[in-house]
């Protein structure tokens, strides 16, 4: 597998992963609200999160983007810190689908980077010169109406729920299947 191209925003810039990330790769999974809302259940040593983060690119049928930002100052980029990932996976090359999936750390969300990550790996995605996709899909808890409502102002659709498929503490939670088609994106437009 190739690693992924850096896909630059106004705000986000997307690039491979780096051993570098290893510790915000832990801080994301030490997160209580993150673990909830992604319905993480699977629990990892800090060795296993550093191997995982070293040896991730070269994992085949998936493409893993660390977030940073994408601010430049003379020219050079203020940081390059990962802030959050954004990840296609599950990718069935036959019928050009992938799945999405991202998670920032708690003090990056709600600034938009989401909104234009989402957007930069769909242009990426859709592109017949980036990976030529026709369909990408995720699923969101219904416990998470922050994320449903941000796909759904993207142009991704529900298209059912999968009832009681996680757990929420003690009680357990929908997922909503959501998805956008190739001809539903519109290149490059802006989402703000
Ligand atoms: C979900 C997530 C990726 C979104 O990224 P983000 O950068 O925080 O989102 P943005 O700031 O780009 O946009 C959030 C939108 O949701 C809206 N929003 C915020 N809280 C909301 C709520 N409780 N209900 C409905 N909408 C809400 C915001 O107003 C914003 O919309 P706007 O751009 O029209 O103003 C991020 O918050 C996150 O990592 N959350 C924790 C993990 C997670 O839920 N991952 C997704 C699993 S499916």
């Amino acid at each position: 597998m190739v690693r992924g191209p850096e896909l630059v925003g106004e705000l986000v810039r997307l690039r491979p992963f780096v051993d570098a990330d290893a510790e915000r790769a832990w801080e994301l999974l030490q997160d209580p609200e993150g673990i909830r809302l992604t319905g993480t259940t699977a629990s990892f040593t800090r060795d296993q999160v550093a191997a995982w983060v070293h040896d991730v690119q070269e994992r085949p049928g998936r493409y893993d983007w660390a977030m940073t930002s994408a601010v430049r100052r003379d020219g050079e980029l203020v940081s390059d810190e990962m802030l959050g990932e954004i990840v296609l996976n599950d990718l069935d090359e036959d019928a050009r689908s992938a799945n999405l999936r991202l998670n920032l750390l708690p003090n990056y969300r709600g600034r938009g980077y989401g909104r234009e990550a989402i957007s930069l790996v769909l242009d990426h995605a859709f592109a017949a010169d980036g990976l030529g996709l026709h369909r990408v899909s995720l699923d969101v808890l219904d416990i998470n109406p922050r994320a449903r409502m941000l796909y759904e102002s993207i142009g991704f659709t529900v298209e059912g729920r999968l009832r009681e498929v996680y757990r929420d503490g003690d009680r357990w939670t929908d997922a909503i299947v959501m998805s956008i088609l190739e001809h539903e994106w519109e290149p490059g437009r802006d989402l703000g």
